[in-house]
């Protein structure tokens, strides 16, 4: 049976593919199940009498995908943010996450994350986990129940990393084998994703552990690259036949090509490593809070933009403080100008119009057809007010999405649709 044809009604801003921002005040946004079927300026007559959600003077925009995020991080962010990439690793990060050995301090975290997602902005995510595989399957029970969509990771880590923390590469192979097993069809909303946690974490074992555990179930893979300049020194020590960081993991298989992989950050990414990214169609997921707060650097996502690299946002908690993709878009804007200024003046900053984008559909794309209002795409939708924000002057649809971004953020978000379902 078809399912019902129902209508939202509001001011609709969505992007299209070449990251242009559409909008229609008073519109009306039209979808069966979870397909856009379309945005009309006026109802058309073979919907006339479908039920109409009534968002008049409110926006409505796709939903944003967050495309890096680490859940047992949550509960420090804002903690520690004076100290760099590898000590904050070491003296913060690794002591927090050994934690999630203990399934009932899990379970009080995971269901802090995940109520706090819920509320925001966020319908997609792609999200680390731990090591500990009974932690990571009870943090995807959650976010099943939640009804966001994502991709989460048991982590692998099998050196330079404590006691506590690392696995043998066997344990390592043998338990996200297992994990893949029990949760690869297991929910309507949520998927497994093979998660090495970068080159100084894992051994080669692993990682063509890893490679054949892909192969067989067909995964994704998620992981960090070129970050902060100590750690990239350190891969080189690691991996000396490697021509770059992005080759470290080529080496094993596990860099694209055929295999949807998202890496985090790409900092410092090379000129080999930035055509290597596009013919592989890796993902670069940009985190600009994070790169600040642990003085990694600026991401060239501007660069990344013009050289059409698949690209989209990440809050990167608690590198990130924030778990909100509206700020992760003023960031990524605020850091593009300081490159402009201190970096590379013929660099053009991001407009308001690409960092929408890259939250939207841009990110979403790695989901399939999600993040926009075109025709085909998936039905991920947010209802946003802003009218507690007062302005004396008249504002365009689009001067009123600006200033949400900036001003409302996460908040804001009133109602909220994902997958064809409302779940606020
Ligand atoms: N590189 C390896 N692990 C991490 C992590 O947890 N956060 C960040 N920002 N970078 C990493
Ligand atoms: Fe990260």
């Amino acid at each position: 049976m078809k399912e019902e044809v129902k209508v939202l009604k509001g001011d609709i801003c969505y992007s299209d593919k070449d990251r242009k921002l559409i909008t229609v005040a008073d519109g009306y946004l039209v979808y069966q199940g979870n397909q856009i079927l379309g945005v009309y300026e006026a109802l058309p007559i073979e919907y006339q009498g479908v039920p109409i959600s009534d968002y008049t003077n409110k926006l409505i925009i796709p939903g944003l995908t967050d495309l890096h995020v680490h859940a047992p991080q949550y509960g420090f962010r804002g903690l520690q943010m004076d100290l760099e990439l590898l000590e904050w690793l070491n003296t913060t990060t690794f002591v927090e996450e050994a934690k999630y050995q203990d399934l009932e301090y899990a379970k009080k975290a995971y269901t802090q994350f995940v109520n706090d997602l819920q509320k925001g902005g966020t319908t997609r995510a792609c999200i680390f986990g731990t090591i500990h595989s009974e932690a990571t399957k009870m943090l995807m029970e959650l976010l099943d129940e939640s009804g966001l969509v994502a991709y989460v990771g048991k982590v692998n880590m099998t050196r330079n990393s404590p006691d506590n923390l690392r696995e043998t590469a066997e344990q390592s192979l043998r338990d996200t084998k297992q994990w893949v097993q029990e949760v690869g069809d297991k929910y309507t909303h949520v998927k497994p994703i093979l998660t090495p946690r970068f080159i100084p974490s894992c051994d080669e074992e692993t990682l063509h552990g890893l490679k054949a555990i892909q192969e067989e179930y067909k995964l994704p893979v998620q992981s960090h690259l070129s970050e902060n300049r100590d750690e990239i020194r350190w891969v080189k020590e690691l991996v000396p036949a490697s021509t770059c960081y992005g080759d470290a993991y080529a080496r094993t298989g596990l860099f694209g090509d055929e295999v949807p992989t998202i890496m985090a950050h790409c900092v410092y990414s090379t000129e080999e490593e930035i055509e290597m990214m596009k013919d592989r169609g890796v993902y670069v997921a940009h985190c600009p809070q994070s790169n600040t707060n642990l003085s990694s650097g600026i991401a060239p996502a501007r660069l990344y933009l013009d050289k059409e690299l698949k690209i989209g946002l990440g809050t990167d908690v608690a590198g990130g403080a924030n778990l909100s993709i509206f700020r992760a878009m003023t960031d990524g804007i605020q850091v593009s100008k300081l490159y402009k200024v201190y970096v590379q003046p013929d660099q053009k900053p991001l407009t308001m119009e690409e960092a929408f984008y890259l939250g939207t559909y841009g990110g979403g794309s790695f989901f399939g057809k999600v993040g926009s209002f075109l025709p085909g795409f998936e039905m991920d939708a947010l209802v946003l007010d802003e009218s507690d924000i007062p302005h004396p002057q008249e504002l365009t649809v689009k001067e009123r999405l600006e200033r949400f971004l900036y001003l409302s953020g996460d908040p804001g978000v009133k109602h909220k649709y994902v997958a064809g379902k409302q779940i606020r």
